[in-house]
C-alpha cells in the first residue's frame, strides 16, 4: 500500500476497514477491472454496475441466510435517517428500549412523527446495560414494533439475548451488523449505517421482509424519498445511490464471506473482546462502564482513575501507533472500538500497552 505504516484503528466510526479490502479499492479505483474508467465514473444504470450492486446485496443476504422475501436496500442519510423513516412508513406507537444517546434520538424521531413507548431505559445509571431477558415490560398491543439498539457504540453495551416482544421486532444495528449471526424470524426490519463494520460512512443497510419495504401503507403526506416502498421498486436506485460506497460495502461482505461467515466473524470478535477484558479486569487503574452481562464486543469502554492518567494513556498509544481510543465526548474516559476488521495483532498490541501502563 505504501505510505506510512499502517495505524492500529480503534475507531468507533468510520472504523478499520479490512486492509485487503483497501488494497482491491486501490487497485480498483482508476482503472475498474481494466475496463478504462473508475468504479466512481460509473453510471449506476451501466449492466457493470447494476451486476456489482446485485452482488452486494446478495451476499450480505447469503451471510444472513435471509429467507426468499426479504429484501436488502441500501440507502443514505446514515442510521439517523432510520430513526424518523422507521415511525413513517411503520407506524406511530412504536415502543422503544432505551438503552443510549442513539436510542433516544431514535425515539425523539419517533415522537416527531406520532405516539411512542418508552418501555425501559437505563438513562439513570448512566446507560451501563441493557434489560435483561425478563426485564422488559410487555410491548403494548397496538404497538406496531419494539425498537432496540444491539449494540450501544458511545456507552460500550451490548445484547447478548434477543429482546421478547409481542410486536415484530425493529433494531438498529449500526455497530454490531455483520459481527455475528442473527436469526431474523422476530425481527420486521434491521438498519445499519455501514461505517463501523460493513464499510466507509455514507451507505445505510435495511435488511426486512418484501411485504413490508415494497407496499407503503403510511400517510399520504409523507415525501415519497422517505418511503422504503420508493427504494425497495427501484433497487436502491430511485436516485443516484452512492456507488462507491455499496461497491466497498460488497468488497467487505465478501471479505467476511471468505472469512468463514457471521460465525467465523462472531468467534473472532470474541476471542478480541475476551483478551481485552481480561486485560482490563487485571489492571488495578482501571474500571470498566459497562455491567459485564451488557458488555460490547466491539465497543469497549473504560476509565483510568484520574483524567491526568487517561490523558497519559493516550499519549503513550499515539507512540505505540495506537488511534481513536479517546471516548465519547459525552462521557469522556477510553474507548476501544473492535469491530470486525480490527485485527487481532491490534488487540494484542493494546493489551501490552495496558500491561506495561502504570500510571
Ligand atoms: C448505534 C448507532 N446508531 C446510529 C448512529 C448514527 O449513525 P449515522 O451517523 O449513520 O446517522 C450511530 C453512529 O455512530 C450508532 O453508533
Amino acid at each position: 500500500m505504501g505510505g506510512a505504516e499502517r495505524k492500529h484503528v480503534f475507531n468507533a466510526g468510520p472504523g478499520a476497514l479490512p486492509r485487503a479490502v483497501l488494497e482491491e479499492v486501490q487497485r480498483d479505483l482508476v482503472d475498474w477491472q481494466g475496463r478504462g474508467l473508475s468504479i466512481m465514473e460509473m453510471s449506476h444504470r451501466s449492466s457493470t454496475y447494476e451486476a456489482i450492486i446485485a452482488e452486494a446485496r446478495q451476499t450480505i443476504a447469503d451471510l444472513y441466510a435471509l429467507p426468499a422475501d426479504w429484501d436488502v436496500l441500501f440507502l443514505q442519510g446514515g442510521a439517523s435517517l432510520q430513526f424518523a423513516m422507521v415511525p413513517m412508513n411503520l407506524g406511530s406507537g412504536g415502543a422503544y428500549l432505551n438503552t443510549g444517546t442513539w436510542s433516544t434520538n431514535a425515539l425523539a424521531e419517533a415522537r416527531r412523527v406520532g405516539a411512542a413507548v418508552e418501555l425501559w431505559s437505563s438513562a439513570e445509571r448512566g446507560f451501563d446495560r441493557v434489560p435483561g431477558p425478563d426485564e422488559v415490560p410487555a410491548t403494548p398491543d397496538d404497538a406496531p414494533y419494539l425498537h432496540y439498539t444491539s449494540n450501544n457504540t458511545i456507552y460500550g453495551t451490548q445484547y447478548h439475548h434477543v429482546p421478547q416482544s409481542r410486536a415484530p421486532l425493529v433494531c438498529d444495528m449500526s455497530s454490531d451488523f455483520l459481527s455475528r449471526p442473527v436469526d431474523v424470524a422476530p425481527y420486521q426490519l434491521i438498519y445499519a449505517g455501514a461505517q463501523k463494520n460493513a464499510g466507509p460512512s455514507g451507505v445505510t443497510i435495511v435488511l426486512g421482509p418484501k411485504a413490508l419495504l415494497h407496499a407503503y401503507t403510511g400517510a399520504a403526506s409523507v415525501p415519497v424519498i422517505l418511503r422504503y416502498a420508493t427504494h425497495a421498486k427501484k433497487d436502491s436506485m430511485y436516485n443516484t445511490p452512492n456507488t462507491f460506497g455499496i461497491y466497498v460495502v460488497g468488497l467487505v461482505a465478501k471479505w467476511v464471506r471468505d472469512a468463514g461467515g457471521l460465525a467465523a466473524m462472531a468467534a473472532r470478535n470474541a476471542a478480541k473482546a475476551e483478551a481485552l477484558y481480561g486485560a482490563l479486569d487485571a489492571h488495578p487503574l482501571v474500571r470498566g462502564h459497562a455491567e459485564p452481562a451488557s458488555r460490547s464486543q466491539m465497543n469497549v469502554t473504560f476509565r483510568l482513575e484520574t483524567e491526568d492518567q487517561e490523558a497519559a494513556f493516550l499519549r503513550l498509544a499515539t507512540a505505540r501507533g495506537m488511534m481513536g481510543l479517546k471516548g465519547h465526548r459525552s462521557v469522556g474516559g477510553l474507548r476501544a472500538s473492535i469491530y470486525n476488521a480490527v485485527e487481532p495483532a491490534s488487540v494484542d498490541a493494546l493489551v501490552a500497552l495496558l500491561a506495561d501502563f502504570k500510571g
